[in-house]
């Protein structure tokens, strides 16, 4: 009877301390964990610390952009190496290739369209940043150019690449940042239509198709590319675009989602707990749950966790096919003891992105579960910060904050409704 008695307290106890936390809890002390978008300055790159320090519960779970968009430029070089004949396709000693820029004002964007120009040797200085040189791929003019047709474009020049004995001459033909009549960026179907205009008018010069993501990759592949048998090369590692692969879209990169996907919300329970911020991240949770450290890294000074990218392509694409399924290294489930139920807020900028929707968000439905997070998905509709801020309400029901802004500058219009 005792033994009964304190076991209903203790879960009296404990449920007090669920109830009590969310409303007593000030706003403005809890976690905060932004992800996916970095608070920054759109224009120059450069770290909102204000939003990286709003409390000291507040981190960024992100990817080595510069990583990836690197490796990302070195998979279409090696296959332009490897797949020398048939490359030229109209024949005229140019190997010509169009872009698909996602926001120009994202870093992972910016960073993905430096890697490729940098690799095929179109890439100049960054002028507008006061750049003469190009020392890494930072120093890049990331620039749309509108079309090219004939190399007099600044913000790119032609390269060179040799293959097979032969020199080709590079020539981004045309770049566009794909952004929607209405205002949505990295818009699938606005690089649909541009592929369209862009196939339409000087088809036959285009031999390569790099895109800034799987989704406006997919667009091009599925719209014109795949028939006509231009290699496409896409970023994210999303299901339908490693599918693909098999028939015939060259290769993608993936920014393990899923190791993301678990930080974002493990920060958070360990936020949540008072815990120490690595744990079951360098060393093992209660449930064993650890990443093992190639696959991410912490910058302690700005609070920002990245994790890191893998090329996808023919040779190893099988291993990626299903890209929402949790990591069997870090999937165990903790109990309500050790992780009582929070219920968290989180939002995501746009219903109708690709990654986000179709990747991150059913790894992040993995991990919830083992980690008691009661999760709320607020959708956005890509364009206006307004439309995730108004529905932050009622922060006072949360007991943290999982933040992905339509814009990388806006940090501040969520932090005015936690203060
Ligand atoms: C992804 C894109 C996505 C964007 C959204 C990037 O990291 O690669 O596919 O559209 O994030 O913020
Ligand atoms: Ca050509």
């Amino acid at each position: 009877m005792k033994k009964i008695l304190s076991l209903v307290v203790a879960a009296v106890m404990l449920l007090g301390i669920v109830s009590i936390a969310a409303a007593d809890v000030p706003n403005a002390e809890k976690p905060v964990i932004w992800y996916n978008r970095q608070p920054s300055n759109s224009t120059t790159g450069e770290l909102d610390m204000d939003a990286l320090n709003f409390n000291g519960k507040t981190y960024y779970v992100g990817f080595d952009a510069k990583q990836g968009a690197e490796l990302q430029g070195q998979m279409v070089v090696d296959y332009l190496k490897a797949h020398g004949e048939g490359l030229d396709r109209n024949g005229d000693g140019i190997i010509g290739y169009v872009l698909c820029i996602g926001d120009i004002g994202h870093n992972d964007s910016i960073a993905r369209t430096r890697g490729a120009r940098k690799a095929l040797g179109t890439a100049v200085p960054d002028a507008s940043q006061g750049k003469t040189e190009i020392a890494t791929i930072d120093d890049v003019d990331s620039a749309p150019i509108g079309t090219n047709l004939d190399g007099s474009a600044t913000d790119v020049k032609d390269g060179e690449i040799e293959i097979d004995g032969k020199t080709y001459i590079v020539r981004e033909l045309a770049s566009q940042e794909m952004k929607s009549s209405v205002g949505a960026t990295w818009d699938a179907p606005t690089a649909g239509n541009a592929i369209g205009t862009w196939s339409g008018s000087f088809g036959d010069q285009i031999d390569v198709v790099v895109s800034n993501n799987d989704g406006m990759g997919m667009a091009v592949f599925n719209g014109w590319a795949k028939e006509n048998k231009v290699p496409t090369f896409g970023y994210d590692a999303n299901s339908d675009a490693v599918a693909a692969i098999a028939d015939g879209y060259c290769g993608t990169i993936s920014q393990n989602a899923d190791v993301q996907a678990y930080l974002t919300l493990r920060t958070m329970r360990n936020a949540l707990d008072d815990a120490d911020i690595m744990t079951g991240i360098s060393t093992p949770d209660a449930a064993g749950n650890v990443l093992s450290d190639d696959l991410y890294y912490y910058d302690e000074a700005t609070r920002c966790f990245y994790a890191l990218n893998g090329a996808v392509t023919a040779d190893n694409y099988e291993a990626f096919l299903d890209a929402t399924a949790p990591n069997a290294k870090f999937n165990f489930q903790l109990t309500e003891e050790q992780a009582p139920t929070k219920k968290v807020w989180l939002s995501v900028y746009n219903a109708s992105d690709n990654f986000l929707n179709a990747t991150y968000v059913p790894q992040l439905q993995n991990y919830d579960k083992i980690l008691n997070l009661n999760v709320e998905y607020v959708k956005g509709d890509g364009q206006t910060e307004s439309n995730l801020t108004d529905r932050l309400g009622n922060p006072g029901e949360y007991d943290g904050f999982a933040i992905n802004m339509v814009k990388t500058d806006n940090a501040a219009s969520y932090m005015v409704k936690l203060q």
